[in-house]
């Protein structure tokens, strides 16, 4: 990806100061996903490291990794995977429970969407704590499929997600565009 594409995509991600409580500063891809230009050089940059990292399906984390993931599998010619929170999957699901500051959360998948010979590549809006994309991690591993790598816009560097990430992807790439 060129400096200009990066300056490009971090021109349309606003900042919007104590959302959604105080302290924190949320970072609002609204004005990306309207800008059709700046969308489609996204698209093309998720795609790219898709490919390059032979991944075989898309893996997108609910729910703005649902808007982000689903063009790159369109594009990429590969199977678009939902990770959903628990309890909005009909089908049989395997569940990975996992740690927040405060408390737990859950997320799921549908069990006959990955299996083995499948090489996953994770993709979503934001790189935190780490929690749900390692959790994602757990999911495709025992469904018995191969981990491609994570693939993110932003990486908020501050709160360790990358070093928290780093067994779970077990030599698989991490990019943040
Ligand atoms: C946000 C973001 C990532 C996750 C990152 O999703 O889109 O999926 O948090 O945080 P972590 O690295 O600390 O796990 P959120 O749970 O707010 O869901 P949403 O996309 O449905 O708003």
């Amino acid at each position: 990806m060129t400096l200009s594409t990066q300056e490009l995509l971090l021109s349309r991600i606003r900042d919007v100061a104590d959302y959604p409580k105080p302290g924190v500063m949320f970072k609002d891809i609204t004005p990306l996903l309207a800008d059709p230009v700046a969308f489609t050089a996204l698209t093309e940059a998720f795609t790219e490291f898709c490919v390059r990292h032979g991944a075989t399906k898309i893996v997108g984390l609910e729910a703005r990794g649902f808007i982000l993931a689903a063009p790159v599998a369109v594009r990429a010619g590969m199977g678009f995977i939902p990770v959903r929170k628990a309890g909005k999957l009909p089908g049989a699901t395997l569940s990975q429970a996992y740690e927040l500051e405060y408390g737990t959360a859950e997320i799921e998948v549908h069990a006959e969407d990955l299996s083995a010979g499948d090489r996953v590549m994770v993709i979503d809006d934001v790189l935190a704590t780490g929690g749900t994309a390692e959790a994602s991690l757990e999911l495709i591993r025992r469904a018995g499929a191969e981990v491609a790598g994570v693939a993110v816009l932003m990486e908020l560097g501050f709160l360790g997600g990358r070093a928290r990430l780093e067994p779970a992807l077990a030599g698989a790439p991490l990019e943040a565009l």
